[in-house]
């Protein structure tokens, strides 16, 4: 097939940063006209899906309505909702029973008579899953690393981050005020001269790492930075948000992997992606979850999750403690989906997860690509800055448990034409 020549000036030289700042003599919100006016150019920014809309729950099978409202069929790689468990019979029953029983929003902060016993319940199911005295559960899994983050840390304290945390965390660091140190992605050797230059005085240490980072899918090793944190006298948190439910010999996650659960200090996951919910917490012993009740301003200063959420995750975690939630059946998927993407000469990373990124390293074609894969039946995961650098930017495609062998074979053929079209692959 001919490989398509790309027209240049369809694409802009005017980036995300460049709208972030209000100019000298600007007004706070001339930023926001100079976008607009960008935007009614027609340029391509690669957010031209903002604004449509799924027509269905999160599943396999997937119909969307575009901004200019057409509807069409798409085979859905784009969804954290990896083990279904957002429509699972007996998690959606769950949701439905507190619903009924509570209404459906709950009207209070934490602290304020907005939990109920379902909210306890999950608190201590999420304590048991990770062997822990007690965990506390955020209304947003953002909002849980902002808060915990900012609530332990302070300006005397130093917190060392891999370079592909995820944002929330970054943003948890700036607002605790403490020293951030940030090393490259994966780089234990790079962590450990960090950590041997820390001067003695300085004794409030944090090692903060995602477990599945979740623009690559690979794990972080929890191994050598739970040896290195004892070494150099820190505390760890890893927040795994794409790993509960997920990896692990019993999907207990990113630590269980690694063999080190009873190393993390805190245990910090999102309800959102593999429980299908919403929501994050902390697991960890019964003072700091107490500390964090009381310190976290995005806990208590925040109205409380849905009961409906709860009991639906009181359900997802009674499938996650026995391990009965599919995660056998997702991880094959996961494995075959990723053979046939090298098969077909893609560059996948080192995903070992069920995020697999495919790199395309040029954003115009990044977002001609995604665009020609959305029209022809394909809904995968668009990722530039600020989400990674631009010169790593890809396509991210999420396993369903619940896609089938056709589905996943047919995507496969889509991407791979079009990516040939592209010159992305031979
Ligand atoms: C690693 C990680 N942490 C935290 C979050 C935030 O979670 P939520 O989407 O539930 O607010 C995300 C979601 O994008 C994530 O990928």
């Amino acid at each position: 097939m001919e490989t398509y020549k790309l027209n240049e000036e369809n694409f802009t030289n005017l980036k995300f940063e460049n709208f972030i700042n209000t100019e000298s003599g600007e007004d706070i919100f001339d930023k926001t006209l100079r976008l607009d006016n960008l935007l009614k150019t027609g340029v391509k920014t690669g957010q031209e899906a903002l604004g449509m809309v799924t027509m269905n729950k999160a599943q396999p099978d997937s119909l969307i309505k575009e901004k200019d409202g057409t509807i069409h069929p798409v085979i859905m790689l784009g969804s954290n909702s990896y083990l279904n468990l957002s429509t699972h019979p007996t998690v959606m029953k769950g949701a439905q029973k507190a619903l009924e029983k509570f209404g459906y929003g709950m009207g209070a902060v934490s602290n304020y008579a907005g939990i109920t016993e379902l909210h306890k319940e999950l608190e201590k199911r999420i304590a048991n899953f990770y062997g822990c005295e007690d965990s506390i559960v955020f209304p947003s899994g953002y909002g849980a690393n902002v808060g915990i983050i900012s609530a332990l840390c302070s300006k005397n304290d130093i917190i060392i981050n891999d370079s592909a945390n995820h944002a929330s965390i970054f943003d948890g660091c700036v607002l605790s005020g403490a020293e951030i140190k940030i090393y490259p992605h994966r780089d234990m050797k790079y962590l450990e001269r960090i950590l041997s230059k820390i001067p003695p005085e300085k004794t409030g240490r944090l090692i903060i790492t995602d477990g599945v980072f979740s623009m690559d899918g690979d794990i972080a090793p929890l191994d050598i930075i739970t040896e290195l944190a004892e070494k150099y006298n820190c505390r760890v948190m890893v927040d795994d948000a794409h790993g509960v439910g997920v990896v692990g010999p019993t999907g207990k996650g990113s630590a269980e992997h690694y063999g080190v659960m009873d190393k993390i200090d805190l245990n910090v996951g999102m309800l959102s992606k593999g429980p299908g919910g919403l929501g994050g917490y902390c697991a960890a012993n019964r003072q700091i979850v107490q500390y964090l009740r009381l310190y976290a301003r995005s806990y208590f200063f925040s109205t409380a999750m849905p009961a409906s959420i709860a009991g639906g995750l009181n359900e997802v975690f009674k499938l996650l403690e026995n391990d009965n939630a599919g995660r056998q059946e997702l991880m094959q998927k996961t494995e075959y989906l990723k053979e046939k993407l090298l098969s077909e000469g893609f560059d996948i990373g080192h995903s070992q997860s069920a995020i697999i990124p495919v790199m395309i390293k040029s954003e115009p074609v990044l977002f001609e690509l995604y665009e020609k894969l959305r029209a022809n039946g394909v809904y995968v995961n668009i990722v530039t800055y600020p989400a990674v650098r631009r010169k790593e930017c890809r396509l991210r495609l999420c396993m369903m448990k619940n896609l089938s062998y056709e589905q996943i074979d047919k995507s496969v053929d889509i991407i791979s034409k079009f990516a040939k079209l592209y010159g992305v692959i031979n």
